[in-house]
């Protein structure tokens, strides 16, 4: 079966063409950092208004050249309520008039599922992790549709800290990649930062304190005129972060008895979580399941995989599938699914 992914939930306008589910025969993202770059965050409006201008090329890109798909599996939630509208709009046109049936995807799952697109999906239960520029959570993976949250973070997202401190910096945006290519050069030992929630006793983050303390000591070392290198500052802000994201995510997948780990979302690129997250997993006896960086960041292959899933489960839009916002973990609403 040939499934049509499409992905518009935030910046990114992503459509692909995946057979049965894991074998992709196209993925095409058009990224709009360029348009949020000067204003250091994506900007809703501007984001929907790329979307409208880039759906119709991403998609001729994605489907040309290959049969017409046989369903169209497209993200309903969470994200961005104008971006959502234009990928969900464009499944119900092409659905209707190909004839095709359609699926709709939880837009956060989906980055559990992406492991699939490279033959790799752990049996269930599995904890995953995704960490991104909008979420960052633990989850109890038991079936399909059953995602149970654990732990989550309850001010910032991992990403969205790496691109605040980053912006503080004044390494420009998105600043995770940039911290990530900067950080080996630093001392991750150079800067006492707190680890904020470690000893917490659940699986909760918070990571804005930690981003206010970078920020105080750049403020009170350029006041004592004791300035120290950024890589330095990059490196023990990773070091900070990292180290609660993994023994967290280490103490959920024992204490839950769960021996498989999933990690995805735009953060799962970083090379100093995967190595960090990767050798805790080791010492555990955890076999961890990380999807190669493209696949990491938002796709819509990934929804095509999860769309393909749910279809086998005996799910279906119909053409009066809504968009939600704030869309919760374990499928979609009933009223739509
Ligand atoms: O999953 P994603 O593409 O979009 C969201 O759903 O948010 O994630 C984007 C986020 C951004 O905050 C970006 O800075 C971060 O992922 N990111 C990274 C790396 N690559 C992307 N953060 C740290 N290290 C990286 N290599
Ligand atoms: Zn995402």
């Amino acid at each position: 079966m040939l499934v049509l992914g499409i992905e518009t939930s935030c910046d990114e306008s992503a459509a692909a063409m995946v057979e049965d589910g894991c074998e992709m025969l196209s993925n095409v993202v058009a990224s709009q950092v360029d348009l949020h770059r000067k204003y250091g965050g994506v900007v809703p409006e501007i984001a929907a208004r790329a979307h409208v201008d880039q759906i119709i090329p991403v998609l001729e890109e994605a489907v040309v050249g290959e049969a017409r798909p046989d369903l169209v599996a497209v993200t309903v939630g969470p994200g961005l309520v104008g971006s959502l509208l234009v990928g969900v709009s464009a499944a119900k046109g092409l659905s209707w008039s190909w004839g095709i049936p359609m699926v709709a995807v939880n837009h956060v799952e989906a980055h559990a599922y992406a492991p699939v697109l490279e033959g790799r999906l752990p049996q269930y239960p599995f904890l995953a992790l995704v960490v991104s520029g909008g979420h960052t959570l633990l989850a109890e993976v038991g079936g399909l549709d059953e995602m149970e949250i654990l732990g989550q973070t309850l001010d910032d997202a991992l990403g969205e800290a790496y691109d605040k401190v980053a912006r503080h910096l004044g390494l420009g945006y998105p600043g995770g990649p940039v911290i990530d290519e900067i950080a080996p050069a630093g001392d991750p030992a150079a800067c006492a930062f707190p680890r904020p929630m470690m000893g917490s006793g659940d699986y909760n983050f918070s990571l804005s304190g930690l981003k206010t303390a970078v920020i105080r000591f750049m403020e009170d070392s350029e006041r004592r005129d004791a300035v120290r290198p950024v890589e330095d500052i990059a490196a023990s802000f990773q070091a900070a972060a990292l180290e609660v994201v993994v023994r967290k995510t280490v103490r959920a997948a024992r204490d839950c008895g769960l021996t498989d780990v999933v990690m995805g979302g735009g953060v799962a690129c970083n090379r100093a979580l995967r190595l960090m997250l990767g050798e805790a997993c080791e010492e555990e006896g955890l076999r961890l399941v990380c999807p190669s960086p493209s696949l990491c960041t938002d796709n819509a292959a990934m929804i095509a995989a999860l769309g393909y899933l749910r279809y086998q489960a005996g799910h279906r839009a119909g053409l009066d599938v809504d968009v939600y916002p704030n869309l919760k973990l374990g499928g979609v609403p009933r009223t739509v699914a």
